[in-house]
C-alpha cells in the first residue's frame, strides 16, 4: 500500500472526550457495583484510561492482546490470541473495552471465549463502529460512535502501528 497518513478530522478530542464520559456514566449506572473490564490490546488503551478515569468507584481492569490475520486494512476472519487474562472472570461482571467493531468477527471470537468463562454478565463497549462492513451479527451494547467505512487511525487506532497517539480521529488518505 502506498504511503497514508491522516488526513481529514473525523472526531475531534472534545467530542470523543464527552462521548467516552456519557458512555463511562452508562456503563456505571447499569453496574453500580464492582466491574471488570477486560480490554483489547493494542488499539483500546487509550479508550479504556479515558473510560475508566470517568468512572468512580470500584473497577478491576484486564488485558488481553489479539491478532487478527490481517490482509492490507481487511480482515480475514481468523482471531489468534496473543495474551490470555490474568484473573478469572468466573461470577464478575465484565465489559469487553475495544477500539472499533468492524466485520465484528474480532468481537465474536472474544465474546465467545470470555462465556465459557462463567462471568455473572458479558458486555461489550467499543469506541467505534462500522455498521455497513458487518458480516457477523455481534451484540455490542455500549457504543461511542457509529461511522461510515472509511479506515481510521488516532485515539489508540493505528495504520502499521503507527497514529495510535494522536489525541483525534481521522480518515486516513494519500
Ligand atoms: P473486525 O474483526 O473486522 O471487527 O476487526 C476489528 C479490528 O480491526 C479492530 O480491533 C481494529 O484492530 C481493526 N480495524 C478495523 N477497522 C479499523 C480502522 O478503521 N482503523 C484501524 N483499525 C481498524
Ligand atoms: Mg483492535
Amino acid at each position: 500500500m502506498t504511503d497514508l497518513r491522516p488526513a481529514d478530522v473525523l472526531l475531534t478530542a472534545d467530542q470523543i472526550q464527552n462521548r467516552v464520559r456519557e458512555l463511562a456514566a452508562d456503563i456505571r449506572r447499569d453496574f453500580p457495583g464492582e466491574l471488570h473490564l477486560v480490554a483489547v490490546l493494542k488499539g483500546a488503551f487509550v479508550f479504556l484510561s479515558d473510560l475508566v478515569r470517568n468512572m468512580p468507584g470500584r473497577v478491576s481492569l484486564d488485558f488481553m492482546a489479539v491478532s487478527s490475520y490481517a490482509k492490507g486494512t481487511t480482515t480475514s476472519g481468523e482471531v489468534r490470541l496473543l495474551k490470555d487474562l490474568d484473573t478469572t472472570l468466573e461470577g464478575k461482571d465484565v465489559v469487553i473495552v475495544e477500539d472499533i467493531v468492524d466485520t465484528g468477527l474480532t468481537l465474536t471470537y472474544l465474546q465467545d471465549i470470555l462465556r465459557a468463562r462463567a462471568p455473572k454478565t458479558l458486555r461489550t463497549a467499543c469506541l467505534l463502529s462500522k455498521p455497513s462492513r458487518r458480516v457477523v451479527d455481534v451484540k455490542v451494547e455500549y457504543i461511542g460512535f457509529s461511522i461510515e467505512d472509511r479506515f481510521v487511525v488516532g485515539y489508540g487506532l493505528d495504520y502499521a502501528e503507527q497514529y495510535r497517539n494522536l489525541p483525534y480521529i481521522a480518515v486516513v488518505g494519500t
